[in-house]
């Protein structure tokens, strides 16, 4: 038996074990791939701050339940939240070439279906805004499993060297400073208001969250064993309106194919525009913002 140790004490191999499982059972999250040593870091703090002396104490206090919330938190500190605006740029390139000029006149719905704390979401909010304008309709929805990214994503505000990569003309135009603050800026409102966040687990059965025109799932499928990529991949795609795109991250196309998709890039995929009567899309419900 291994331990790894922290100031808050030792990780067991077996205490690992039911962090993995509560994470699996409640949250449907794979930390198969997940280091002990990350896990002891991530939770460490946490530790200290209950004053809880051991792994296994805290792994018994989110057990019983007598907190609802810290089982959200642990979800928190154990999923990756790294995300920046037009990460992998090519993609917001083709949504504004490619996808948006095949929906001139219509309405438009997107959906980051991992948002984190909002960029990516914001990011094909402003390729919209500089393509569609606001006299069109058109409107993006923001969903992540962790209730602390939704909230932050929500607020839309950012430290400056968060905008690194947004380009540079977009800046001046969808960014303004946040009152007072030098440290930091926030989404224009207008820009805001068309972005939606709420919380969602794709891993769980997608209840009513619409049709879209575009799906960007990316750097997520990570989280998921196999059976269960392919089941999250199932059912987003079925979200997608009849001659809808999905876009993938290059990290979802090394462990899961879309099946019924057509092929357009490495990786993007179109949905054909009949479908079969069974994968028939449910009709877009209205949101408002949760949070
Ligand atoms: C690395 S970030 C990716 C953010 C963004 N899509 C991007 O590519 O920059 C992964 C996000 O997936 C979220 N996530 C993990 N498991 C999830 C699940 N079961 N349902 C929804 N979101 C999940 C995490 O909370 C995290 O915010």
């Amino acid at each position: 038996m291994t331990s790894i140790h922290s100031q808050a004490g030792a990780l067991s191999d077996g205490d690992f074990e039911r962090i993995r499982a509560l994470m699996r059972d409640r949250a449907a999250l794979d930390l198969s791939l997940t280091r002990k040593v990350l896990v002891v870091s991530r939770l460490a703090q946490r530790l200290r701050q209950l004053n809880v002396p051991s792994f296994g104490d805290y792994v018994d206090f989110v057990e019983s339940g007598r907190d609802p919330n810290e089982l959200h938190l642990l979800v928190d500190l154990l999923t990756t939240h790294e995300t920046y605006f037009f990460r992998e740029p090519e993609h917001f390139e083709h949504l504004a070439k490619v996808i948006v000029p095949t929906y001139a006149g219509r309405s438009f719905r997107a959906w980051s279906a991992a948002s984190s704390t909002g960029e990516e979401a914001y990011s094909i909010a402003m390729t919209l805004m500089s393509t569609l304008g606001l006299s069109m309709p058109w409107e993006v929805v923001g969903t992540d499993v962790s209730r602390d990214a939704v909230r932050r994503a929500a607020r839309g505000v950012y430290r400056p060297d968060r905008l690194e990569q947004m380009p540079k003309g977009y800046i001046g135009r969808y960014c303004r400073r946040h009152g007072d603050d030098d440290s930091a800026i926030c989404i224009v409102p207008a820009l805001r208001s068309r972005v939606h966040f709420q919380v969602l687990n794709l891993a769980a059965p997608l209840a009513a969250v619409g049709g879209f025109d575009v799906i960007f799932l990316r750097n997520v499928l990570i989280y998921f064993d196999k059976d269960m990529r392919t089941q999250v991949l199932n059912q987003v795609c079925q979200q997608l309106n009849p001659g809808g795109w999905l876009v993938l991250g290059h990290a979802e196309i090394m462990c899961a194919r879309p099946s019924g998709l057509r092929q357009g890039t490495s990786t993007i995929y179109r949905k054909p525009a009949m479908q079969p009567a069974h994968m028939k899309t449910r009709a877009a419900p209205s949101y408002s913002p949760v949070l």
